[in-house]
């Protein structure tokens, strides 16, 4: 939705910029375009190897840009550090990028036999062998089913504990096979989804507490934004949106207003062009 992004973030010639999740530097490369270099950007991601990927993307505009790894949570303090007050605008464009997810070693895709591991910080500890080994049967069953909306999160959450009394689960191929197992074979076949991805999708999130970090850091984002400033917020999830729809109707009419009353979609030439943009829903709301 980077057309869409680019017109709702209502660009200004020496405006600042924060880019919360830069990943391979698509939507900050655009509005540096845009302006001809007459803009100022800070991006910030989690994931060391989408930072060198944005930087190579973004080397033409050095002067112009300060990438960071960090958490977007920790926003205010990234800001303070880097002696900025309040900017014009953020973009958060959630989710993984397409690098994490074709990326065959780091365990977000079961479409490659790969170490359980998830996470979009490499530095971090907990990686999702660990939900797997350690989480009690009625975690992982809640884990599935409050954050992948999955029907079967009871049986496989008893399936994956009762194989792992035996077996460790450590790979994707590992978990691909007990849910196999686990899911009965008439919601295994024929389906527009594969049978994994909301348990895959689910761990995920909660490896890199995704929700949790979009609330805390959209909680401050608002009062780092200058007087008609803007943020964009793309998400993939449902629960992504609702936790988006419900902070800026907190902060509407005191902070913010909120301009898009509808949720944007992206258009059927996009999705078919990229069909990961499929999910994709956009909100915009503008500092008063
Ligand atoms: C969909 S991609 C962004 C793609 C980017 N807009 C582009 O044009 O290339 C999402 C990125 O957000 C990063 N990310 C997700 N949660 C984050 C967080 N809490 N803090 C920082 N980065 C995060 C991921 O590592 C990933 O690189």
């Amino acid at each position: 939705m980077l057309k869409e992004v680019l017109w709702w973030l209502n660009i200004r010639e020496g405006g600042v910029y924060l880019d919360c999740t830069v990943g391979a530097g698509g939507h900050s490369r655009a509005i540096l375009d845009e302006m001809r270099g007459k803009v100022r950007i800070i991006g910030i991601d989690r994931d060391e190897e989408g930072l060198k990927i944005a930087s190579q993307e973004l080397k033409e505009y050095k002067e112009q840009t300060t990438l960071i790894k960090a958490n977007f949570k920790e926003l205010a303090q990234i800001l303070k550090e880097e002696n900025v007050d309040l900017v014009n605008g953020i973009i958060y464009d959630l989710g993984l990028s397409s690098m994490q997810l074709d990326s065959q070693t780091r365990g977000f895709s079961f479409r490659w036999t790969a170490p359980l591991d998830m996470r979009m910080d490499s530095s971090q500890a907990l990686t999702a062998a660990h939900l797997v080994g350690e989480l009690s049967q009625k975690e992982l069953e809640d884990i599935f089913f409050e954050l992948g909306e999955e029907r079967w999160a009871r049986r496989i959450a008893e399936f994956i504990v009762e194989e792992r009394r035996q077996n460790p689960i450590k790979t994707t191929s590992n978990l691909l096979e007990v849910m196999r197992r686990a899911v009965p074979a008439k919601f295994r076949r024929g389906r527009r989804t594969h049978f994994a991805t909301r348990v895959f999708q689910a761990l995920r999130i909660k490896v890199n507490e995704e929700l949790e970090n979009l609330r805390v850091s959209l909680s401050y984002s608002f009062d780092l934004l200058q007087k008609e400033g803007r943020v964009c917020v793309i998400s993939y999830h449902s629960l992504e949106d609702r936790i988006v729809k419900q902070k800026f109707n907190e902060a509407k009419e005191e902070k913010l207003n909120i301009l898009t009353k509808k949720v944007i979609r992206p258009s059927k030439k996009e999705v078919r062009i990229n069909p990961r943009a499929r999910s994709a829903r956009l909100r915009v709301a503008e500092r008063i």
